[in-house]
């Protein structure tokens, strides 16, 4: 379905499979969490394209400053995730709340809505996994940030085998 938006996050990063490794991965764990809270197409929509470009000002930051922190991130991504949705085409109606997202995924106070809960929890998702984090830094972020049941389910089923 934004097959071809994946396809211009991957080019972006060509060269770099874990960062698109990391963007498929993000990418369905929002739309999983999103599909078991129930979101509207057009939240599903904005949540998907957010997912995709969520990380793409990392690029941007290594070139022009030399780091990739998440506040960089934050700082760079929204334009150039605007000007990769406006290339690709058919984002129009999200694109300004799905850069939004991009703006403030890791800022983990005052979410506002439950497209920006879904895109963190997903980061996360992915992120407690690819930075090797301990299981007091899981149950931290669990305990701290998720929100969603279907977030909730997913961090319990993956992180913590069922006996
Ligand atoms: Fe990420």
């Amino acid at each position: 379905m934004h097959e071809k938006l994946l396809t211009a996050a991957i080019k972006y990063n060509s060269g770099d499979p874990k960062r698109i490794q990391h963007l498929i991965k993000v990418y369905q764990f929002a739309l999983l969490i999103a599909d078991g809270e129930n979101l509207s197409e057009r939240e599903k929509k904005t949540l998907a394209a957010a997912a995709i470009l969520h990380d793409i000002g990392i690029r941007e930051g290594e070139r022009l400053y030399g780091r990739c922190d998440g506040e960089i991130q934050q700082r760079l991504g929204p334009d150039i995730a605007l000007e990769i949705m406006s290339d690709v085409g058919g984002y129009e109606d999200v694109a300004k709340r799905a850069s939004q997202l991009i703006g403030r995924h890791h800022t983990y106070t005052d979410i506002d809505g439950a497209d920006c809960q879904i895109l963190i929890e997903a980061d996360l998702l992915v992120n407690l996994y690819e930075d090797g984090c301990s299981e007091q830094a899981v149950i931290s972020a669990r305990d701290k940030i998720f929100r969603t049941k279907t977030g909730l389910e997913l961090l319990s089923v993956m992180f913590f085998k069922e006996v």
